[in-house]
């Protein structure tokens, strides 16, 4: 380890201040000390599946009087100098504190110091996943990449690891194969050559220069090519996947940012580009800066998951530019970006249904985050208490969808037109900032103090149940349109069950002709619902033969499809759920189905996890392993 003072061109001077520690999952004291500027060099090594390099992390000296710089860490080691301190025992869930003390020779009212650390990664660093040549598409190349978000980042370098804390990255990274990262590239450079039967490998760098949190650290590095999909945009897959990847997404992904940048204000990271994973990946997108990181199954063949591009397009304003304070306050990252997203499909179909219907999606994904906590869970609130809590744990639909409610209810509240001015005012207000609640709140109210009508309506929110009070907000009169002919297919085949006398109904591919794979999420998702699950095990055969569920490469719509096969004890799509089970590691549809299958056949559950274990993410696979313990 290595402390020197900053040199000039890197103290960027701002206006040193104490702050307030509202993060109650970092370690750090980062009211005393606050990261301003990140650079990482590390070595890819897919040998020893290892990451090693040095971390050099530039802090600003807020309080003037402190001697010692306390980052978040996740390791454990033994060795201990007089300069820092690994603290004996892990502070579940939270890591290791690393204690810096500063040299009797630093100046203590020096305005920043640099610090550098050497680091390797381990077997046990939650934030990456190593492929062998046979896990990937090709067979050809390993891969790995990286998940950073919620707090991972501290098992791969010591960091401030907290949405609190933003800093500026340099990202300088070797390897023999080519690398994404989350900045913009400054080109690969520096090829050294091939040694010991290696193969040889480049440098390849990027620099970040909006300052952005630890949790958007991004690495990927694989045998992995690019194919433009509009003006300032390209997708990156693996080369026999790439055309398709194109397909998918070049005719909406710059619609989507100019319909964004209509809501919003201009797109701030020049370019925004999707990097398509391997099935592993554990969810469906994630918002790294300059490259959203994407489950391969949105590339559907249909262009019917697009949303997701619209989902992660979205963070580049809410979260990556404005970002949440903590995790408790987490709905401002995803209710936000919910709310945008179906402001972008509303957007690009000149029309509001779409919306409604895919929030009528969501209204259905926050019931069943909501059965599964138990109504009064802590969990269910729009601000959780996490202290002592791993945020992983509180993950659920709740922030995004009672977030999206919640704005929603506001839009409705002040009409559309007094709304949409607002957006733009938050967005600034805090640009390049975190934010927590209640900054949220008096800005809402100091932006309508002078509007006598909108402060009016502003004073009747109830503030204190729509952030703490347990279950469900109230339902918003969503338009119904595109969901209605759903519910009354779903009645025709609830009717069918049941035997019903008025029921002539004749199930035939027409039904569903005119559908998106979405309405056919609604209309599984209805039958779900119902109490004491009536369809039986000769209907769901029927249905995956007459509508083509059975084999239909959507994975949104199969995994439902199963899912409702499951609950009506169905034996012909156990197999197929295992088979599904091996193929995509997105937790989604992971969760779910385990669940079921744990439940209807709990050894071909057992037998399947043990053939997977391997293939899922290291976030994924512990989450399973809850899974079978919950259910013995
Ligand atoms: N930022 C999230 C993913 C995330 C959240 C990762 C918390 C780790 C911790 C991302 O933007 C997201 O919400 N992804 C969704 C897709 C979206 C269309 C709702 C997902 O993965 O399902
Ligand atoms: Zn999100």
């Amino acid at each position: 380890m290595v402390i020197r003072p900053a040199s000039e061109s890197v103290a960027k001077t701002g206006a040193a201040s104490m702050r307030q520690r509202r993060d109650p999952n970092t370690l750090a004291n980062y009211d005393q000390w606050t990261t301003t500027h990140t650079t990482t060099d590390f070595t890819i090594d897919f040998d020893a599946k290892r990451l090693k390099g040095t971390v050099h992390l530039t802090l600003e000296n807020l309080a003037k009087d402190s001697r010692q710089i306390i980052l978040d860490t996740s390791v454990r080691a033994n060795d201990e100098t007089a300069e820092y301190q690994l603290a004996a025992s892990r502070i579940e869930p939270y890591g290791t504190p690393l204690t810096i003390s500063l040299p009797a020779k630093t100046d203590p009212t020096a305005s920043h110091v640099t610090l550098s650390i050497d680091v390797a990664t381990t077997k046990d660093c939650t934030a990456l996943q190593w492929l062998t040549p046979a896990q990937t598409s090709n067979k050809k190349h390993p891969y790995i990449f990286s998940q950073c978000q919620a707090i991972h980042a501290r098992s791969l370098f010591p960091c401030q690891d907290t949405p609190d804390v933003k800093s500026t990255f340099t990202f300088n990274i070797r390897s023999p194969l080519p690398v994404l990262a989350s900045g913009l590239p400054t080109g690969p450079k520096d090829f050294q050559p091939s040694k010991d039967g290696k193969p040889g490998t480049l440098l390849y760098t990027f620099h970040q220069e909006i300052p952005m949190p630890s949790y958007l650290f991004a690495l990927a590095s694989g045998d992995i090519a690019s194919a433009s999909i509009g003006p300032r945009s390209t997708v990156w897959t693996g080369p026999e996947e790439l055309t398709a990847s194109q397909w998918e997404f070049e005719k909406d992904t710059e619609a989507y940012i100019q319909a964004a940048e209509k809501v919003v204000y201009p797109y701030a990271w020049t370019t925004y580009n999707v990097l398509v994973l391997p099935p592993s990946f554990p969810y469906g997108g994630m918002e790294n800066p300059v490259y959203t990181f994407a489950t391969p199954t949105v590339v559907s063949g249909d262009r019917q998951n697009v949303d997701v591009i619209a989902h992660e397009l979205s963070h580049s304003w809410s979260g990556n530019l404005v970002s949440n304070a903590s995790w408790e306050h987490f709905w401002l990252n995803e209710g936000w970006t919910e709310y945008l997203e179906r402001r972008i499909i509303a957007a690009v179909h000149g029309s509001d249904q779409y919306r409604d219907f895919s929030a009528i999606i969501g209204w259905k994904a926050l019931e069943d985050s909501i059965a599964q906590f138990g109504e009064d869970h802590n969990f269910t609130k729009l601000i959780p208490d996490l202290k002592g809590k791993d945020p992983d744990d509180a993950f659920s639909s709740v922030p995004y969808e009672k977030g999206f409610v919640f704005l929603y209810h506001f839009e409705k509240l002040l009409g559309i037109e007094k709304w949409d001015k607002f957006i733009p005012h938050y967005f600034t207000t805090f640009k390049q900032k975190s934010v927590d609640s209640y900054e949220f709140k008096a800005t809402l109210l100091d932006f309508f103090a002078n509007d006598a009508d909108a402060a009016k309506k502003l004073q009747n929110v109830d503030w204190d149940t729509w952030f703490y009070a347990p279950g469900f907000p109230p339902k918003p009169d969503f338009d119904t349109t595109l969901a209605d002919q759903c519910y009354a297919l779903a009645d025709k085949w609830q009717a069918l069950a049941e035997n019903r006398k008025e029921s002539d109904f004749k199930p035939s591919a027409k039904d569903i002709e005119s559908w998106t794979a979405n309405q056919s999420v609604v209309f599984l998702e209805r039958l779900q619902s119902l109490p004491d699950h009536p369809i039986t095990p000769e209907l769901i055969n029927l249905m995956g033969t007459t509508y083509g569920y059975e084999s239909s490469k959507n994975v949104e719509l199969v995994s439902r499809f199963y899912t409702l096969g499951l609950m009506s004890r169905a034996e012909s799509v156990y197999k197929p759920t295992a088979e599904l089970l091996g193929e995509v590691g997105r937790m989604k549809f992971v969760r779910p189905l385990y669940r079921q299958l744990i439940m209807r056949d709990r050894k071909l559950a057992g037998r399947t996890f043990e053939e997977n274990r391997d293939f899922y993410h290291p976030i994924c696979r512990g989450m399973v392993e809850k899974l079978f313990e919950k259910h013995g």
